[in-house]
């Protein structure tokens, strides 16, 4: 078998080009929707909002991810076509060209999950194969001509498992016991119940789906031992205050499914209990994991700084305005919250870039 280096380093860059190019479109693209101005490439790509976020940029990035930790050359192929298929959407392609790129490489990306599965038969493994399922399931929707919003429960299936799964594989030292493997099991199976019934029943489906989403909340909140290192120092606290606002936020998102009978077709509603597990829920894990994973994907040290809270705070502040916006039906309010949410986003690369720079400097001392 060929080793990591050989296989891996001069794909990593150009992959996370395409990745990083998809998140600021998308970004770009989901404040057109707000009704920020913007000029004509970005404000045409408002309806690739959803597939640019989740796909694009999230699939992408975890795709290269996996395709590091298999440490083989057809694994490149997932994040390499669902890049591509990023860039096909954002330079106009005719409409089948993204989804079925992407479509593609999420095939390829739940192959390489079904090896790891294979090599490791265990209930995390299992988690983040099914996560890897429905994110292709939400991309076979999306290239079969189904409106997006079909595909979104799918989407959110995808990274609540594939972060969920990763929980568990770290909970490894301080392993769950079988009672709360069983309620996890069970959290599992409601949500892809969830997902199914969303196909058939939409708001019977994401009402199921709140459900599902409120209880893998508590059982992280109460399971992960972030509880215990958020009473550390340093980088371990920093990691388990992302964690643990992170777990909120989900929380968050399946009550707004539950208390609104289901996710709805768009609208407020719709905004609020996405975002608050895409953006809120997601966003904090990247934050918290960001200086664990980009070490052992890009082979870069990611030195902790205190400053690393600014962007996580600006985050959680600038999401809370964005729901008060939905909550009370102010637009300007939600407008301010989404530019405020992509500000938190821009500060949290800058800032991780600055922590590689000043690491690599004080390496090369
Ligand atoms: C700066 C950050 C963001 C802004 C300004 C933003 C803005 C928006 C807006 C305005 C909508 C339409 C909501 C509606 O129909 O009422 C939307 C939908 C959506 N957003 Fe975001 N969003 C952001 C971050 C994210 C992130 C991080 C994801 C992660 C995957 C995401 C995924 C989605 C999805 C899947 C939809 C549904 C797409 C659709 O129905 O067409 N967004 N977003």
């Amino acid at each position: 078998m060929e080793s990591s280096a050989q296989v891996t380093v001069p794909w990593r860059v150009p992959l996370l080009l395409l990745a990083f190019g998809s998140l600021f479109a998308g970004v770009a693209a989901g404040l057109a929707r707000l009704g920020w101005a913007f000029p004509p490439p970005a404000a045409d790509l408002a309806m690739l909002h959803g597939p640019l976020m989740a796909c694009g940029f999230f699939g992408t990035v975890i795709g290269l991810e996996r395709a590091v930790a298999l440490s083989r050359r057809w694994g490149y192929l997932a994040p390499l076509l669902t890049g591509l298929g990023a860039a096909a959407g954002i330079f106009g392609a005719p409409f089948a060209v993204a989804p079925l790129l992407i479509a593609l490489g999420s095939a390829v990306m739940a192959a390489v999950s079904v090896v790891f599965y294979r090599r490791q038969r265990e209930l995390f493994t299992l988690t983040l194969a099914l996560g890897a399922l429905c994110w292709l399931l939400g991309n076979v929707l999306w290239l079969a001509g189904r409106p997006i919003h079909a595909a979104v429960p799918f989407w959110i299936g995808f990274l609540v498992l594939t972060i969920a799964g990763e929980r568990l594989e770290l909970s490894r030292v301080l392993p769950p016991s079988d009672g709360a493997r069983r309620v996890f099991a069970a959290a599992i199976v409601i949500l892809l119940t969830a997902l199914v019934l969303s196909a058939f029943l939409w708001t019977a489906g994401t009402l199921l789906l709140g459900a599902g989403l409120l209880l893998l909340a508590l059982w992280l909140m109460r399971q992960d031992v972030a509880r215990r290192t958020v009473k550390g120092r340093g980088l371990p606290r920093f990691i388990a205050v992302c964690l643990l606002t992170g777990y909120v936020w989900l929380a968050l998102s399946g009550i707004v499914m539950l208390g609104n009978g289901g996710l709805g077709y768009g609208g407020p509603a719709y905004d609020a209990a996405l975002h608050a597990v895409l953006l809120g829920f997601v966003f904090s894990m990247v934050f918290g994991h960001a200086p664990i994973i980009l070490p052992a994907v890009l082979r870069v040290a990611v030195p902790y700084q205190p400053y690393f809270y600014l962007p996580l705070a600006l985050l959680h502040l600038s999401l809370l305005l964005r729901l008060g916006g939905d909550w009370t039906l102010s637009a300007p309010w939600r407008a301010w919250g989404g530019a405020l949410n992509g500000v938190a986003l821009l500060v949290f690369v800058l800032g991780t870039v600055a922590a590689v720079l000043r690491g690599a400097a004080r390496a090369a001392v």
